[in-house]
């Protein structure tokens, strides 16, 4: 069968490729004044937004490979299949950008070694690498709905999508950090289409296994929870205000919006183009 050139992932794919940036071609001279000129506490809470996304990135470039090689097994799928390779170097990119940020803008031995994440229920080195890692033992439908939710609806559609407005209320305020911002845009931007992505093949789980969607539905719940009580964990720390000034309550109004929009997204049909 000859390859669709029109179907969704194709056309993605296409996009993709038209739309590549080049990290290296970012002027991070403005960024080193910027940071010097922050207090400790801003300092502090910016460094924690970017190391979030350092892991977050390196995650995601890890731990993709399992679908693509399902999706090889079953046969038919190439068009999906090109469209994850080309996900998986633009995460490979986004790990080059926050690496080169994280050691060229950081003074000292700052931003030299950024540890990878630990402990139990971690979202990076726990809950996203087992739900990926298990299709390397289980192909069903079902595992791939548990690992396209955990990757795509929630760290990609839900977690980053916070995360870029945390950013944005601290950064874009002040007009600081020209070079952040400038990734970080084209980031986003990517993961429009990588959240799109997971949308459509959500959608044609659902339309092939029509049961998939009381799964969906309850691995959405599930994880609400989960990302829910991690959330918390910047107010324990800081109180009901932020560094940048910037209300705690953030954290849950975008969370509830994102996970509503992610489910309607898939359950209502209609897809998102990126
Ligand atoms: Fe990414
Ligand atoms: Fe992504």
């Amino acid at each position: 069968m000859p390859l669709d050139l029109e179907s969704f992932p194709i056309r993605e794919f296409r996009k993709g490729r038209g739309m590549a940036w080049d990290p290296q071609a970012i002027d991070f001279s403005q960024d080193r004044k910027d940071w010097l000129a922050l207090n400790e506490v801003e300092q502090k809470f910016l460094l924690s937004q970017v190391v979030g996304f350092l892991v977050g990135e390196r995650a995601v470039t890890h731990d993709l490979a399992p679908l693509q090689q399902t999706l090889r097994m079953e046969r038919g799928r190439i068009a999906e299949e090109m469209y994850i390779s080309q996900q998986t170097y633009e995460e490979s990119v986004h790990v080059e950008f926050f690496e080169r940020w994280t050691q060229e803008v950081l003074p000292g031995t700052l931003g030299k070694d950024i540890p990878y994440p630990e402990g139990e229920g971690n979202m990076f080195s726990e809950i996203l690498p087992d739900a990926m890692q298990a299709l390397n033992e289980d192909r069903s439908p079902e595992a791939q709905m548990r690992a396209t939710v955990t990757y795509h609806q929630v760290v990609e559609g839900v977690l980053a999508e916070v995360g870029y407005r945390l950013f944005y209320l601290c950064i874009d305020e002040r007009k600081i950090m020209a070079g952040l911002r400038e990734g970080l845009r084209n980031i986003q931007v990517d993961e429009s289409r990588h959240i799109a992505f997971g949308t459509y093949f959500a959608q044609r789980l659902i339309s092939e296994h029509p049961a998939l969607e009381a799964l969906f539905v309850s691995e959405m719940e599930r994880l609400y929870e989960v990302t829910t009580r991690s959330n918390q964990q910047l107010p324990d720390r800081y109180g009901a205000t932020f560094p940048f000034g910037v209300a705690a309550s953030v954290m849950d109004k975008f969370t509830n919006q994102f996970f509503k929009q992610r489910r309607e997204a898939v359950l209502k049909g209609g897809l998102i183009e990126a």
